[in-house]
């Protein structure tokens, strides 16, 4: 199999690159700042050349508050790349699988999202990635956009990774406790997204819209209580008290969803595919992760 990935640098594209060569597929992976993904002439000579049989975008401007100031940069990267990569894939003749994000929705709901409820986004980065996606669907028939949430992996910038530092430097650590929802590690659903391109391209199909994150529900002031339970047994942490505070005392330029559960039951149903605990994963990222940011007190 032969596919071309966009954001190859980031959390999940560095994932996909990985585990794609492991499992022996041809995979030609771009990112900035040598090409943008809103740059529809460079991207459509890069895809004619390379002649892939997927393409997988994992390119995103994925800074919620900044999306806020900078509003053009998320434009460009969450829906005029979306848009490009789909009328090329059109053309082409090749399916595309767009990552999209649980900042689509509003947060309102108390129970899991399903893929086909309303969309209606709180800030900048969430209202470019809902028009990505919207691209995607009125531009290419064979598409999958697939829905993550609350995104880490050993080697970006994500909250474990925060959490990690301020652990280190701080006994009291605050923690919103009123935002709720599923972590993802970037490792799973890269391996999710790579057996849904297989199912896809040997089927032609299922296309459509689902959700892939963690299994579990929690805050990020639980998230953040589990990353230090667990990353006690590895290394010394400073921090003693994890205190939960609400979204109020924690003010951000970006209004984010108090509640964006994802439903992955379509995935399982029609790929066959079953999201492990939120916590089983974290247990396996952690050693990488604290291997990447040793303790500078030990080193
Ligand atoms: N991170 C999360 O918590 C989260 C949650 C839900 C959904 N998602 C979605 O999951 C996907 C992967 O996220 P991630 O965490 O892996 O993101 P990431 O680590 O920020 O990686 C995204 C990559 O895309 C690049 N990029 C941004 N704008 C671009 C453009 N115009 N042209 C080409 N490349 C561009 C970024 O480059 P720069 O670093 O130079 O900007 C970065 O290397 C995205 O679709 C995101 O919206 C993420």
């Amino acid at each position: 199999m032969k596919i071309f990935v966009t954001g190859a640098k980031g959390q999940l594209g560095r994932e996909l690159i990985q585990q794609g060569s492991k499992d022996g597929l041809h995979l030609q992976g771009i990112d900035l700042p040598e090409h943008d993904i809103a740059d529809s002439a460079s991207l459509k000579a890069l895809i004619e050349k390379y002649s892939p049989e997927l393409v997988l975008n994992a390119a995103a401007f994925t800074m919620v508050d900044k999306a806020e100031a900078e509003p053009q940069l998320a434009e460009a990267g969450n829906h005029i790349g979306p848009a490009n990569l789909s009328e090329i894939c059109k053309k082409q003749k090749v399916p595309l699988i767009h990552i999209s994000t649980d900042f689509v929705f509003d947060g309102e709901r108390r129970t899991p999202y399903l893929p086909d409820e309303p969309m209606n986004p709180l800030s900048v980065y969430g209202r470019t990635k809902a028009a990505g996606e919207e691209a995607v669907r009125e531009l290419l028939p064979r598409h999958l956009i697939v829905r993550t949430s609350w995104l880490y992996a050993s080697n970006g910038a994500n909250f474990v990774a925060t959490m990690l530092r301020l652990g280190r430097e701080h006994k009291k650590i605050r923690v919103v406790s009123d935002q709720f929802g599923s972590p993802t590690c970037a490792a799973d659903l890269a391996t999710a997204l790579l057996s849904m391109g297989r199912q896809v391209l040997k089927n032609d199909g299922p296309w459509g819209t689902y959700h892939f994150c963690g299994s579990g529900i929690t805050s990020w002031h639980g998230f953040a209580m589990a990353i230090f339970e667990q990353a006690k047994s590895h290394t010394a942490l400073a921090v003693e008290e994890v205190e939960p505070i609400t979204t109020s005392e924690y003010p951000t330029p970006a209004r984010r969803p108090a509640y964006s559960a994802l439903d992955c039951s379509w995935t399982t149903k029609d790929f066959g595919i079953v999201p492990r605990l939120w916590q089983e994963s974290l247990e396996e990222t952690l050693p990488n992760m604290l291997a990447r940011y040793p303790d500078p007190k030990e080193s």
